[in-house]
């Protein structure tokens, strides 16, 4: 069984992943609107990571005998200020993310719920993934200085990615 405290913490995370796939995806749609469909793709594939992320806490809760309470997902960004800004945003986005999942983890250890605490683990190493591919997205960015031939070079290189569902899941 879960704690009460745990399973409003997990239906809040599950939220989080739920808002950062509505972010990512109005963050394809401006670069859809400006014809950089490859980087749309990009943001595509982070959209869909998301909606995996959210929808592995919503079987977590389920198996545990949790009830999983759906909320409103708030409204994301419409605007950017430029190309790299949004890669920018996104790393500012999976360092919130970080906290919150560490302050979640804090809560499992706190409780001692080796359960939680296991299935915590998988994010903690996916976030540090997902950091480190905003970071170097970012710098990659600034090499083409956010426009002209290099900005095109990778918008045909991030067409090619592709959401690929982790192993055993
Ligand atoms: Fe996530
Ligand atoms: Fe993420």
């Amino acid at each position: 069984m879960l704690s009460t405290k745990l399973e409003e913490a997990l239906n809040n995370q599950m939220n989080n992943e739920f808002y950062a796939e509505f972010e990512y995806l109005s963050m394809a749609a401006y670069f859809h609107d400006m014809n950089l469909d490859g980087i749309a793709n990009y943001f595509h594939v982070q959209a869909q990571e998301e909606h995996f992320h959210a929808m592995k806490i919503y079987s977590f809760i389920n198996n545990k005998g949790g009830k999983i309470v759906l909320k409103a997902i708030k409204a994301p960004a419409a605007d950017f200020e430029s190309p790299i800004g949004v890669f920018k945003m996104a790393l500012d986005h999976e360092m919130l993310v970080t906290k919150s999942i560490n302050k979640l983890m804090d809560v499992a250890i706190k409780e001692n719920d080796h359960a939680v605490n296991s299935f915590l683990r998988w994010y903690v190493d996916e976030q540090v993934e997902e950091e480190s591919l905003a970071t170097k997205s970012i710098s990659r960015m600034k090499i083409t200085g956010g426009k002209g031939e290099g900005l095109l070079i990778l918008d045909q290189e991030f067409a090619q990615r592709s959401f690929i569902p982790p192993k055993g899941e």
